[in-house]
């Protein structure tokens, strides 16, 4: 982890490199240098180089009217990419989705700022919800209370769900950072009636397509990306779209270089004239 901060730092320094919209994206996580500093330097006895935190979370209590769609957001940032899952009384919400993130393996050397939204159909009389972010080991949560303005609501019948609505997306990386050479998942879960179908365009606005290599976007909306490449650096976009509408959200991808010593900036720099 704090190699890859090294990179950053180097990264930041290359300011007329090609990805020149990287000072910009590096505000997504402005967060990160108080987060190693926080935990002090990093020393041979902690190679977990990880760090995890909720960056936003819901409000304490949220109205909540009959027939509206509530959505409550979630952000974590942390190495390795955090996972957030929701839970509604302490009870976990399940999603239907069954190829989901939880079901591939974050690789230990990722960085992510992870933003998950739940939407909340029907509220009886008040609820609590809670977000839990985990990653590794650790584990942050938010809760919050939602109310019903109508107060106990006699119409018990779950129609909301099955009315038609534009497409939402409600998981995604704002950010994420790994390793040059490994493979990542990029997450990208849409919810939507009639369901979304989700594509993803490449740093250059390119869609990619079957024939597209090392690529491949998974019916659940994820991008896989195989051998990660410095060229890869950039903004990736993802769009998910039914009758009723269309939404798109980006993620800004960051392929870093760790080495066990700390990166001089000129072998950063190489690396960005190749
Ligand atoms: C985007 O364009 C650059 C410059 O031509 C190239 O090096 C890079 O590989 C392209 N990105 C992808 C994902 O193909």
């Amino acid at each position: 982890m704090y190699h890859i901060v090294l990179c950053f730092a180097a990264a930041l320094v290359c300011s007329s490199c090609r990805a020149a919209s990287v000072n910009k994206h590096l505000k997504l996580l402005p967060e990160l240098e108080n987060s190693i500093e926080g935990n002090g330097l990093p020393t041979k006895h902690s190679p977990a180089r990880r760090f995890l935190s909720l960056t936003k979370r819901p409000h304490a209590t949220h109205a909540h009217a009959p027939g509206a769609l509530l959505s409550l957001t979630c952000e974590a940032l942390g190495a390795p990419a955090p996972a957030v899952r929701w839970f509604k009384n302490d009870a976990p919400v399940y999603e239907h989705d069954t190829e989901s993130i939880e079901q591939i393996d974050i690789n230990p050397t990722s960085l992510a700022r992870v933003s998950s939204t739940l939407l909340v159909t029907r509220t009886e009389d008040t609820d609590e919800y809670t977000c839990l972010a985990s990653s590794g080991k650790k584990v942050v949560r938010a809760s919050t209370i939602v109310y019903s303005t109508a107060g106990v609501t006699p119409d018990k019948t779950e129609r909301s769900k099955l009315q038609p609505f534009a497409p939402r997306i409600l998981v995604t990386y704002k950010a994420f950072v790994d390793t040059i050479g490994n493979s990542i998942v990029l997450p990208c879960k849409a919810k939507g009636h009639p369901r979304p179908r989700v594509t993803w365009k490449d740093n250059n606005g390119t869609f990619v397509t079957r024939d597209t290599k090392r690529m491949k976007v998974l019916r659940s909306g994820e991008l896989v990306i195989s051998s990660l490449l410095w060229s890869d650096m950039g903004e990736w976009t993802c769009q998910a779209a039914n009758i009723f509408g269309t939404k798109t959200a980006s993620t800004f991808l960051y392929p870093a270089l760790v080495s066990r010593m700390k990166q001089p900036a000129t072998e950063i720099q190489s690396s960005v004239n190749t």
